[in-house]
């Protein structure tokens, strides 16, 4: 193996009695054949970048989580910093550093701080900013979704985290919720059979939110002037490449993608805007139903979809089809060959009791209350647990890489009447070798 095919990240100074955990560490490495590990950190030295309605909840989570500090806080809003700074102090630890003189700053807190790792939950436009100066000043560092908007950064993030020997994780939250959990269990222990196809995606109406005048409205809706494809593919695209093994013994491999047309933004702007307004005059070219099918190297399909400007109820879809069987999201419901009565639907709560995923039993009562039923806490417990282990972290900068590497290639192919178009290999092979993804505990 060269460097590139396992990267052992180097730490300056492992704690002393850390020795053995480093050891276990880098057998647990070899043994799951991820490419990822670093030497484990004690206390998770924390910059959070962006404290608005997903950080918040970020930072919330984090303080409720056993060996971490958030030390050092950044946005462009002082007021976010201070909301922050006394949600810190009030559970008990020293006022972080703050970072607010502009845009930019996270610069400054990632060449100043010293910080194991630098966490962002701002606009996309920042992510990988954020983290190619976090990793270039010795940082991991985990965004929100998605990673990047371009190959060019999904390969910037993807070559940094190599120089460096860095994490750079994307924080797909849909990975934890209890529903994804449970069918990544059922398809582990095989009752699926093996898995052909799957169906993602995030359809949402967030019409009223990319068009107020804070938060998300302030920077989303201008996405939407700009582009037109699938903007943001991995919450319902991540769940189910976990189940196709995708990274760890198949990849991506090409896309074709098709948008409709551009209508739901332009009609609420007629029903809820003033004529006067700014918003008024703007063009949309996001088409409100995006439709992308994927095929990997093993030949599976997948289907992913993207609508965000139109009036519906909320699904990621969520369907993982084998040869024995198939679970369907939205409602939750699952048809296994041999269990249950022949061409009727079981309720997935039915089942819950026998195949809930173990983390999702041992940890269920922590996340209680946490952003989005609780996967919010779990993602980040887990991010920390791994950081504190040593171990690889469930998701990688491959992952990242791929997963966010939908929003270009739908952009092109969409753009070229649907043609198809090729995912570049970011782990040069890797994909080959790695493990899948194990059962993962608390
Ligand atoms: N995983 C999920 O379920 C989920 C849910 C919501 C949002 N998100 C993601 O979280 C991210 C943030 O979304 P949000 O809803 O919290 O948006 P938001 O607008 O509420 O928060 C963004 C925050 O970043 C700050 N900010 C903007 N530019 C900055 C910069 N250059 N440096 C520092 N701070 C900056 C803003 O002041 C704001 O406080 C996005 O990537 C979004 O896609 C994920």
């Amino acid at each position: 193996m060269d460097r590139r095919d396992f990267i052992k990240l180097s730490g300056s100074a492992i704690a002393a009695g850390t020795l053995a955990t480093r050891r276990t560490a880098e057998a647990g490495v070899a043994e799951q054949g991820t490419p990822f590990a670093a030497p484990p950190i004690e206390t998770v030295r924390i910059g959070y970048v962006g404290i608005g309605g997903q950080g918040s909840g970020h930072v919330r989570n984090l303080l409720k989580i056993p060996g971490c500090r958030i030390t050092a806080v950044c946005d462009i809003r002082p007021e976010r910093t201070e909301w922050a700074t006394k949600e810190i102090t009030a559970a008990g630890h020293p006022a972080p550093a703050a970072y607010t003189r502009g845009p930019r700053d996270f610069e400054r807190l990632s060449e100043t701080e010293d910080l194991d790792l630098v966490y962002n939950a701002t606009p996309w436009e920042f992510h990988v900013p954020i983290m190619l100066s976090a990793m270039k000043n010795g940082k991991h560092t985990a965004t929100e979704v998605p990673a990047a908007m371009t190959l060019d950064d999904c390969w910037a993030i993807v070559e940094s985290a190599e120089k460096y020997r860095k994490h750079c994780l994307l924080m797909e939250n849909c990975n934890y919720d209890r529903m994804e959990m449970m069918v990544y269990n059922i398809v582990r222990q095989g009752l699926l059979g093996e898995v052909l196809h799957a169906e993602g995606g995030y359809l949402h109406d967030l019409r009223a939110i990319k068009f107020a005048d804070e938060g998300e409205g302030l920077w989303r809706r201008a996405w939407a002037t700009k582009l037109n494809g699938n903007l943001y593919p991995t919450h319902g695209l991540g769940p189910i490449a976990n189940c196709l093994d995708i990274n760890r013994g198949d990849r991506f491999d090409y896309l074709v993608s098709m948008s409709g047309p551009s209508r739901g933004l332009q009609a609420w702007a007629a029903e809820h805007v003033p004529a006067d307004s700014p918003k008024r005059s703007e063009k949309y070219v996001l088409g409100d139903m995006n439709v992308s099918l994927i095929k990997t190297a093993l030949g599976k399909t997948i289907l992913v979809e993207h609508c965000t400007n139109l009036p519906r109820p909320y699904s990621r879809i969520h369907m993982v089809q084998g040869t024995k069987g198939l679970f369907q999201g939205y409602p939750n419901r699952l048809y296994i060959e041999g269990r249950g009565r022949e061409d009727q639907w079981q309720q997935a709560s039915d089942v819950l009791g026998e195949f809930e995923h173990p983390l999702w039993k041992e940890i269920a009562a922590a996340a209680q209350g946490a952003g989005h039923g609780g996967m919010d806490f779990i993602e980040d417990y887990r991010l920390i647990k791994c950081l504190r282990e040593g171990t690889p972290t469930d998701m990688n900068v491959y992952d990242a890489a791929a997963l966010s590497a939908v929003v270009h290639l739908s952009v092109q192919s969409v753009g070229r009447k649907a043609a198809a178009v090729d995912f570049p290999d970011f782990t040069k092979g890797k994909w080959k070798t790695t493990s899948p993804l194990p059962i993962v505990h608390m």
